[in-house]
């Protein structure tokens, strides 16, 4: 079969290659991956900022396909099924965190990037019917990501005024999709005029130029300020984010493309009883919780593009770039 491995010995570091099918162990299933999304932890990966990397292995953790094939021990009724795959392994039996075995699948272990793949019979789920192949790969991490921030850690309520910030990015564009379905009102940031144009068509209320350097001011006064602010950004945003919050607001990270931020403005922090929040994708319980969130309100995933395996490099790059609104997929 064909498979997208890191090998960072070749000038675009990833390689579509012949590999051996993969065969199921006992409790596993064979997926035939109709299509797979990327992450940035894909593009953290080509980087080599990613820890633990292993040359050879099949990357993506996004993936939805067809049940090909039971290992023993699997209820024979999942074959044929269309699924799409929870790529968070071992979170463990701590709803508050993940555990020291917690793994994230494309990385060490064999991704979605592959005509097929095989994994525990408990990491699948039914694909939600109003979703394509590349919508329902569209969705696994980055909306398990969301769901976490947005409801776990952020606690949204209706009528909340929420912040997304860089709307542009995978996570960020179900983040603002979720909190519009609960019934919160959403501003968002993006560097590009024109996702904030899209961001809008989706029910966004008004969005924000982060490039702009009195942004935060500018939405303070024009909002009245953020009940909660969901940002993947992090580093020398802080102090604006902070800037566009009412007295009590939490900002929830689940991410930092933009690095460590070089200043905490810790006096602001106390005063106005702000609450900094970290989180990281989310429990078994979080994505049964996401997918019912997306079939109720019929959510889909906004796809940005979708190449073929053998076109890769272009996609990857496309994220390096920062140009796409929502997810980037892949079919084989
Ligand atoms: N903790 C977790 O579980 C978890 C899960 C998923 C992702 N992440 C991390 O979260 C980050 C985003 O992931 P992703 O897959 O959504 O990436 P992505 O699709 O590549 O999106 C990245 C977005 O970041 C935005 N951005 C860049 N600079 C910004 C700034 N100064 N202020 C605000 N936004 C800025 C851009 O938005 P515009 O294009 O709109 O300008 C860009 O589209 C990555 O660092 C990733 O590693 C963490």
């Amino acid at each position: 079969m064909k498979g997208i491995v890191l090998q960072r010995d070749q000038a675009a570091k990833i390689q579509l290659i012949d590999l051996p099918k993969p065969v199921c162990g006992p409790q596993e299933v064979l997926i035939q991956v109709k299509a797979a999304a990327l992450n940035h932890r894909d593009e953290w990966c080509r980087k080599g900022l990613y820890p633990n990397l292993k040359d050879g292995v099949v990357l993506g953790s996004d993936g939805a396909g067809l049940v090909a094939e039971l290992g023993a021990g699997v209820d024979p009724i999942l074959i044929g099924k269309e699924v799409l795959i929870n790529p968070a392994k071992n979170w463990g039996t701590n709803e508050k965190a993940q555990s020291r075995d917690f793994e994230i699948l494309g990385m060490p272990s064999h991704g979605t990037l592959a005509e097929y793949i095989a994994v525990p019979a408990d990491r699948i789920h039914a694909k939600p019917n109003h979703l394509n192949w590349e919508e329902a790969a569209a969705l696994p991490l980055a909306a398990l990501t969301a769901y976490r921030a947005v409801v776990v850690k952020g606690q949204v309520q209706a009528g909340d005024q929420v912040l997304v910030t860089g709307v542009g990015g995978g996570v960020a564009q179900f983040a603002a999709q979720f909190a519009l379905a609960l019934g919160a009102k959403v501003f968002v940031s993006s560097s590009s005029p024109e996702k904030l144009s899209q961001a809008l068509a989706l029910g966004a209320s008004a969005g924000f130029n982060y490039l702009q350097l009195d942004w935060s001011a500018a939405a303070l006064q024009q909002t009245g300020g953020m009940d909660l602010v969901i940002d993947g950004a992090a580093g020398d945003t802080l102090p604006n984010l902070m800037e566009v919050c009412k007295p009590g607001a939490r900002i929830v990270f689940y991410g930092a493309t933009r690095g460590n931020p070089g200043q905490l403005e810790a006096r602001k922090l106390f005063w106005n009883q702000l609450q900094l929040i970290g989180t990281t994708m989310g429990s078994d319980a979080d994505f049964l919780q996401m997918l019912q969130l997306v079939e109720k309100f019929t959510i889909k995933p906004v796809v940005d593009a979708v190449y073929p395996f053998s076109q890769a490099e272009q996609a990857f790059d496309r994220m390096k770039e920062g140009k796409q609104f929502g997810k980037i997929t892949l079919v084989p």
